[in-house]
């Protein structure tokens, strides 16, 4: 009897989950890589959320991302963890060998990754502004560090919540909070959105000063969570690019450390993704 080609076993916890394309995305990476996978989405309540992550791993699954709100709980329920992972306070991507729960964060380098090899943006000597201060910010800020920026601010609705991303990043790099008051004075070559919400068109007021001919507005959200910035964008001639790379490239360095090959991340793939958006 021709023996059954092993399933590894995959997954993704979150709250929501139900929109989520990773299942997606790891499907056509393992297809391109031939491997018999299965991905699965997971919902689950806050409290519940380590006696899932158990449950799963218990039954013979091999790795699984994470994503809001669960990226701290996750840092804090590990036992090994990588470097970035250990500098941003948060995991998104977890592997289990012989028997020790390891955590990555592959958000930052995911978002690099796009910015340098699909947008040919090359962070060195930039000045960089972030907009928000929670977990998003804080998952690319070690990595845009590598890069060596000219200066990275961040300005916040809450100032003082900005003020203690300045404090914990500060030993590693040029950072500084800016007040929206004082934005006008400031040029920058980079602008990220990171806060968590799809800002509506009235409360997002840049001024216009603050950007040059070539300076590009990068979106971490998709779909239509960032209709709105993209519609402002495009009014205002302005160069944008929303995070549905930066989630391609993520999942790639999640697959690379399951499965220790980096699968491609092509054209054909994102145009699945946008289908399904
Ligand atoms: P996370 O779980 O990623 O930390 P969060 O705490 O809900 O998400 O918010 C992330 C960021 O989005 C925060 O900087 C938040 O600003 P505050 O520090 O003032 O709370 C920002 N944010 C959320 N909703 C916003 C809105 N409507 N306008 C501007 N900023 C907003």
């Amino acid at each position: 009897m021709a023996q059954q080609k092993l399933i590894k076993k995959y997954a993704v916890f979150g709250n929501p989950i139900e929109h989520s394309l990773s299942p997606s995305i790891h499907g056509y990476f393992a297809q391109k890589h031939n491997i018999n996978l299965s991905y699965e989405k997971i919902l689950c309540d806050e409290d519940k959320f380590e006696v899932e992550l158990r449950k799963f791993f218990d039954s013979g699954g091999l790795g699984c991302n994470i994503t809001l709100p669960f990226k701290r709980k996750a840092f804090l329920f590990v036992e090994e963890k990588s470097d970035v992972a250990k500098i941003t306070g948060a995991v998104n991507t977890i592997s289990k060998k012989n028997d020790i729960y390891f955590g990555d964060n592959t958000d930052g380098a995911g978002f690099i990754r796009d910015l340098k090899e699909n947008i040919n943006f090359d962070i060195s000597e930039k000045r960089v502004l972030i907009l928000g201060a929670g977990g998003a910010s804080m998952g690319i800020i070690p990595n845009i560090f590598l890069e060596k920026p000219k200066s990275l601010k961040i300005l916040n609705r809450t100032l003082d919540n900005a003020k203690s991303l300045v404090k914990r990043f500060s030993s590693i790099g040029n950072i500084n909070y800016v007040e929206k008051s004082d934005l006008s004075e400031n040029k920058f070559d980079l602008i990220i959105n990171a806060t968590s919400q799809g800002m509506n068109q009235n409360s997002f007021d840049l001024p216009s000063e603050i950007f040059c001919d070539d300076s590009i507005f990068y979106d971490l959200s998709y779909g239509k969570a960032s209709t709105n910035m993209k519609n402002w964008a495009e009014e205002n001639n302005i160069k944008f690019f929303d995070g549905l790379g930066m989630l391609i490239e993520q999942a790639a360095d999640s697959f690379l450390i399951w499965e220790g090959e980096r699968p491609n991340t092509t054209e054909e793939l994102r145009n699945i993704l946008i289908k399904e958006l």
